[in-house]
């Protein structure tokens, strides 16, 4: 059936949740979010020194309180790219040294640093999950975990002179991002062992397998695994579905929406060569990079940089601001697919334990920052929607839709997950209608029983599809406490909806 030429009628579906088997309890480290230096993450995002928004140390309270509703429970930081000219002694103690960035064309003023990080870290509650340049020496990573985590010695009195006299104890680290050869794999083997040297209850992750925009993406390499396995906690794996360069403004919904299963299929690749290296179980898999779209980044990264103040270089970092910040692109497409991206890491808990959203604030992410406020964008709803509603255990499910197609892409029309508390009575059922137009009447199984009544729920959609929000309409878009009408099982879900069911079980 393809939609664009669907007539408005009755679309069915049925979701039974399986009962038999006892819901298993997940990570939700997968809720994370992304932070890297460029354009106005951090500076302009999250750290504004000056603004009226901001308090005395810098940080934006709009903002720390808008991240608070995410429930955001782990930050990887400071890159992505931005991590290959990165060097932590820079951005510690009272002469921060500013240095050129190539990978993204500016310059890093270093005055967000790692007591910054962990301070945003710790109003936030979130763990800080710190990723370390890949290209650099072995000593210096190691140094940088014992600046962190040390008690005594010269690195723990030097964190204590610049004001912090407990150690951070970051538990979470990477060592580089989006390298694969040899010589990084040499690199992540030595790193991994002399960081754990240091702190021998550190979980380190390194860059294991990228995905594809038109194929899943790549197999984590036997060499690595063979490598540097044992050393390791995690394999790092990032992917965005909708290629950059594309024209703006935006891609349509269904092109989009058809993407939503990928992401499951891609995290079944990566178990499946985990599992053929014995690792699977042993290797977490931190999906720390994701989100639908690629961000814009014209002429970026590159490996050298002449002149930061070119007027070549300023046009394109103007440039990526622009395209990344154009609101009308965030739209229910987004809000769908990162409903059905946390679904599949949901139904593949035992192996994806950690994800991050790339980024959490400006460009692609959830949360618009600008000089007088913020937006929270479509899908900052169904970030904040799954942390705050989701119980804790999560069961199986399977779903009998109809399928959309676009050309050679098809994807279910409905998507759903059922988690339960640890009483196993109150659950809380997320319901992802990917149809642009139609509504979908759902029949819910419990095990044998149809659903029945009436449940408070939480509904997310949009006036069309392609709605968004943006500074004139903030909440275009934005949840809804509502009442689910279920009668012998059945359910009519809105066209282009999320909705969150909270149901007792009798
Ligand atoms: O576009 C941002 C970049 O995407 C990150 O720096 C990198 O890790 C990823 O490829």
């Amino acid at each position: 059936m393809s939609p664009r030429e669907s007539q408005p009628g009755e679309i069915r579906a049925n979701v039974t949740i399986d009962t038999t088997v006892p819901a298993r309890a997940y990570d939700p480290m997968i809720f994370g979010g992304f932070l890297e230096h460029f354009d106005n993450q951090i500076y302009g995002g999250v750290f504004e020194p000056g603004s009226p928004l901001a308090d005395g140390q810098g940080f934006r309270l709009d903002v720390i309180d808008a991240l608070r509703e995410l429930k955001t429970p782990i930050i990887r930081w400071p890159g992505g790219c931005f991590v290959d000219s990165y060097h932590w002694q820079n951005g510690v103690g009272e002469n921060r040294q500013a240095h050129g960035d190539p990978r993204w064309g500016v310059i890093e003023p270093n005055t967000f640093g790692t007591h910054e990080f962990i301070e945003l870290c710790k109003r936030l509650g979130a763990e800080p999950y710190i990723c370390h340049n890949g290209l650099t020496d072995v000593q210096e990573m190691a140094d940088w975990v014992e600046y962190c985590n040390a008690t005594t010695g010269q690195l723990a009195d030097m964190r204590k002179n610049n004001g912090q006299p407990e150690p951070f104890n970051v538990k979470y680290w990477s060592v580089g991002n989006e390298r694969y050869d040899n010589a990084y794999v040499a690199r992540v083997r030595d790193g991994a062992k002399a960081m754990k040297q240091v702190d021998p209850s550190i979980l380190i992750a390194c860059a294991g397998s990228q995905g594809g925009m038109r194929s899943l993406g790549s197999e984590v390499s036997p060499y690595l695994l063979e490598t540097a396995g044992d050393y390791l906690d995690y394999i790092s794996v990032h992917n965005y579905w909708l290629p950059r360069g594309h024209k703006l403004p935006r891609y349509d919904f269904l092109t989009a929406v058809t993407k939503s299963e990928w992401p499951e299929a891609y995290m079944t690749l990566v178990c499946e060569s985990l599992d053929k290296a014995g690792q699977r179980g042993r290797l977490g898999i931190a999906f720390d990079e994701w989100n639908l779209r690629a961000w814009q980044h014209p002429g970026f990264p590159r490996d050298e940089v002449e002149d930061y103040e070119a007027p070549g270089i300023r046009e394109l970092v103007d440039r990526r601001m622009r395209e990344n910040n154009l609101a009308s692109q965030y739209t229910m497409a987004d809000a769908l697919f990162s409903a059905s991206f946390l679904n599949a890491c949901l139904r593949h808990s035992d192996d994806v334990t950690i994800a991050n959203i790339a980024p959490l604030v400006n460009t692609r992410g959830p949360l618009f920052v600008h000089p007088e406020g913020i937006v929270r964008r479509t899908h900052f709803h169904t970030m904040a929607m799954y942390a705050n509603l989701l119980k804790e255990r999560v069961a199986n499910v399977e779903v009998m839709a109809e399928v959309l197609t676009l050309g050679e892409s098809s994807v279910a029309a409905i998507d759903a997950i059922a988690t339960v508390d640890d009483s196993g009575k109150n659950w809380a059922i997320a319901l992802v209608n990917r149809h642009p137009v139609n509504s979908v009447v759902c029949t819910l199984k419990m095990g044998e029983m149809l659903l029945d009544g009436s449940h408070k729920a939480t509904l997310l959609t949009g006036e069309s599809p392609d709605s968004y929000n943006d500074i004139e309409y903030p909440d275009r878009v934005a949840p809804k406490e509502t009442e689910l009408i279920f009668r012998t099982g059945s359910v009519n879900l809105l066209p282009h909806s999320l909705t969150i069911a909270l149901v007792e079980a009798v």
